[in-house]
């Protein structure tokens, strides 16, 4: 779990970096939610699908959209 934290705490801290280092790209990170899937054994509130939300409205950004942000699911969250 230490791992798991601290790969977490890296990607958040370089999406950061990525998105001052190209500003006309949106580079986000996001939590999709506590989801049934084989990391959770299955054990999650929340549906494939509806994990999925978050993160594919992130990937359908237009141009010019947010930046260098953390969402929790849909909500854009404090790092
Ligand atoms: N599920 C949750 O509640 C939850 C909550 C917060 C964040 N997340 C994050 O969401 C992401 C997806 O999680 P998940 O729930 O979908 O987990 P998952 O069911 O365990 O799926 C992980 C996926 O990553 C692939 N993978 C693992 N190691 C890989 C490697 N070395 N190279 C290429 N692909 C690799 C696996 O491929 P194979 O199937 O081929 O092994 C699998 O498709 C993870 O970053 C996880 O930390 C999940």
């Amino acid at each position: 779990m230490t791992a798991y934290i601290l790969s977490k705490a890296a990607l958040n801290a370089y999406t950061r970096i990525l998105a001052k280092k190209h500003p006309s790209l949106c580079i986000n990170c996001v939590c999709p939610g506590y989801v049934k899937t084989d990391i959770t054994y299955n054990t999650g509130v929340l549906t494939v699908d509806e994990g999925a939300q978050g993160p594919v409205r992130l990937a359908l950004l237009p141009n010019g959209g947010p930046s260098g942000l953390f969402f929790s699911r849909l909500e854009e969250s404090e790092f």
